[in-house]
């Protein structure tokens, strides 16, 4: 069987860390799970829009409502979690009464050139997660600091691979239980 999991990575950067960080935990994952990846380039949220609503958003709604669980991976900005987290997050809940993430299971990372790596941005995100009914698991968690854990060609480092690969499991295993 095989668990599908809705990738959010909170940043559109090229050479995003926080995309690269999501790719090593899907290359680390446990066989017979699926990262599938939204597009975060969406409108800037506005309820005019909903409307005719964005068939960008609309594939993305379905993305998560076809997954088993919802991995956000965000960077953080300024000690908080990105607006492009936020503005897909916003777009996914509507219209009202059709929130895409309701009950679904989900896990949060973040990586960051820095010692304190991403630890507000991911407790401010998991308020908004819980209001929405999303169940995110709470242990292990996921505080990457790139300066370490990717070696000079951007690759995992050798010793950060135990981590992701056990923080992947113990996602799958949160969104499968
Ligand atoms: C940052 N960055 C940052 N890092 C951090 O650990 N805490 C912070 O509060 C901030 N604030 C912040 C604000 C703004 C406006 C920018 C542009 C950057 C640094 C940030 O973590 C770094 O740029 C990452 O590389 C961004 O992630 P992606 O885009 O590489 O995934």
């Amino acid at each position: 069987m095989t668990t599908t999991i809705a990738v959010f990575v909170g940043s559109l950067r090229k050479d995003s860390i926080n995309r690269r960080l999501a790719r090593s935990m899907e290359a680390l994952a446990p066989e017979g799970t699926e990262f599938v990846y939204a597009n975060m380039d969406l409108p800037l949220y506005n309820q005019d829009l909903e409307e005719d609503f964005p068939d960008e958003v609309t594939r993305d709604k379905e993305l998560v409502e076809r997954a088993d669980g919802v991995l956000f991976v965000t960077p953080e900005n300024n000690r908080s979690y990105t607006a492009v987290i936020k503005n897909a997050i916003d777009w996914c809940s509507r219209p009202w009464g059709k929130n895409s993430f309701a009950g679904k299971p989900a896990a949060i990372a973040g990586a960051t050139p820095g010692a304190l790596g991403t630890t507000q941005a991911q407790q401010a995100l998991r308020n908004v997660l819980l209001f929405l009914d999303i169940k995110v698991m709470g242990q292990p968690e996921m505080y990457f600091d790139t300066r370490t854990g990717f070696d000079p060609d951007g690759n995992l480092a050798p010793g950060s691979r135990d981590f992701v690969r056990g923080f992947t499991k113990a996602m799958v295993d949160h969104m499968i239980s």
